[in-house]
């Protein structure tokens, strides 16, 4: 197998990272809006309300929001086949339960949808990438209240009607698996997703269990309601997976590697296979978490199958064992793989790991599978000529793709697309930083938020073209 003539080459973005105009055209408060930057072993804080001596990145973004025509023209340049980006919930519905949408907000992703189609580039949209208006938080606490499901599928349905005949792709959810009563938690991770502080909240593995399950349920409810508006709409969900290694061969450390790894994936056995997993709700009897699956969900959960799964992949993971000194995970800098290098942020370098999810995946549930994200963080220098020599970046992306290549080509996975996190420099998700840089196109910001907003083609530019011209044979 070769990787297709439509293989979707491109780059994945998300509102809250770039788009800015954080009060502009009705936009509501969303979560991220009142988090401030943070760096490496420091973490953003989260604020109640706004305080005049903190900084708010997502307030300024990159700009996209007014910049999008100039951006999208250098993702064309670059030969993009696809570009996916969020809608920020609040900028349709600002306090989430509104009667009716802010047709501005709309309007604007309308205008986005038709500058991506103008260059031939396909739109895949995600619904939920950590931006849920603060309203449904406060109002109605958040994931925890399935009323909030309902909001959810209105906002859905706005979109999927809004965007019909110009969208075929949509992620219900961006990495909805890092909340559970099993992962390790932490404030920033539970509210990025939820809204919430972990350090807040009551009852703790109960309330994770309720939000993981609600959320689940809220997917398969969107993918079947996108279905039923066009049934042509390619539908997914998008996780965020680290493959977890043994520390030795150990068969119990074997073992705890595996229960480790797929503890991330009950949700998409559930959005898969159609029923919400017996062996979960085993779990969670045995810790007297309540979750009751009713008749109702039970066919919502058949009904709602996906259509592909979405993978991020930045790094692999060493599993705790009996006795570790360590207890952090990799993203952390946590148990140290020998085999392995890490990034400034201490996540290892791992391309192998791509090719081994792909497999692990693919062999579980058979279906398409598309790469959502990878990329690489990293401090990038100007020089006085203003070029930008990022091998790094270059190396990192190269050997991933390779690796990716021979799932496809060697183990037949059906891999439909490969998209590079943060095409262009964005705000840190859990930094709030612009100098951990993923982009290949640089953006005059640093991380007090100063700067012209420039963009400047690095050296990955041409290089990531070269790759999309070639479909992949020129890396
Ligand atoms: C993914 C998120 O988990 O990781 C993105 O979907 C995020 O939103 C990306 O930006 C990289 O993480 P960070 O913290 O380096 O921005």
């Amino acid at each position: 197998m070769k990787l297709k003539d439509d293989f979707l080459w491109g780059g994945s973005i998300a509102a809250h990272q770039v788009e800015g105009a954080w009060d502009e055209d009705g936009k509501g408060l969303a979560i991220m809006d009142l988090v401030t930057e943070g760096s490496y072993g420091q973490p953003r804080q989260i604020h109640a309300a706004f305080q005049d001596d903190s900084r708010y990145p997502s307030h300024r973004g990159i700009d996209f929001y007014h910049r999008y025509q100039e951006d999208i023209a250098l993702f064309a340049e670059m030969g993009f086949k696809a570009l996916r980006i969020s809608v920020d919930w609040s900028r349709i519905y600002p306090n989430g339960d509104d009667e009716k949408p802010n047709l501005a907000g709309i309007e604007f992703y309308q205008n986005v949808v038709d500058e991506l189609k103008r260059y031939q580039i396909e739109p895949i949209i995600t619904l939920y990438h950590f931006e849920i208006p603060l309203n449904l938080v406060h109002k109605y606490g958040s994931w925890k209240n399935r009323k909030v499901i309902d909001f959810y599928l209105r906002f859905c349905e706005t979109m999927f009607t809004a965007l019909k005949g110009k969208v075929k792709y949509w992620v219900t959810f961006n990495e909805m698996n890092h909340i559970d009563p099993q992962t390790e938690a932490s404030d920033i991770f539970t509210y990025i997703i939820a809204g919430l502080k972990y350090s807040e909240l009551t009852d703790k593995a109960q309330t994770l269990a309720i939000i993981g399950y609600n959320m689940t349920l809220a997917s398969c409810a969107a993918v079947q309601l996108g279905h039923q508006i066009n049934a042509d709409y390619q539908i997914g969900c998008v996780f965020g997976i680290e493959p977890v290694y043994p520390i030795d061969s150990d068969p119990n450390n074997v073992l705890k590697a595996f229960k480790q790894m797929d503890r991330d994936f009950y949700q998409i056995d559930a959005m898969c296979n159609g029923i919400f997993p017996q062996y979960k709700l085993e779990e969670y009897r045995s810790q007297k978490i309540k979750i009751e699956v009713s008749q109702k969900d039970a066919e919502i959960f058949e009904l709602g199958k996906l259509d592909f799964i979405g993978m991020n992949y930045y790094a692999s993971s060493v599993a705790e064992y009996e006795g570790a000194v360590e207890s952090k995970s990799a993203l952390f800098g946590g148990l140290h793989n020998p085999f392995l290098k890490t990034s400034k942020w201490g996540w290892t370098i791992d391309p192998v790991g791509i090719r081994y999810l792909l497999n692990y995946t693919y062999r579980k549930y058979g279906m398409p599978i598309m790469i959502t994200e990878n990329g690489l963080g990293a401090v990038d220098q100007i020089e006085q000529d203003d070029s930008i020599h990022d091998n790094y970046r270059i190396e990192y992306l190269k050997q991933h793709i390779k690796e990716m290549k021979k799932a496809v080509e060697l183990d037949q996975v059906d891999c439909v697309g490969y998209l590079t996190w943060g095409p262009i420099d964005l705000v840190s998700a859990t930094t709030g930083q612009m100098s951990k840089r993923y982009g290949f196109i640089h953006v005059d910001l640093d991380d007090k938020g100063e700067g012209t907003l420039e963009r400047k083609k690095k050296d990955s530019f041409y290089w990531y073209k070269d790759v999309i011209n070639s479909n992949g044979e020129v890396i």
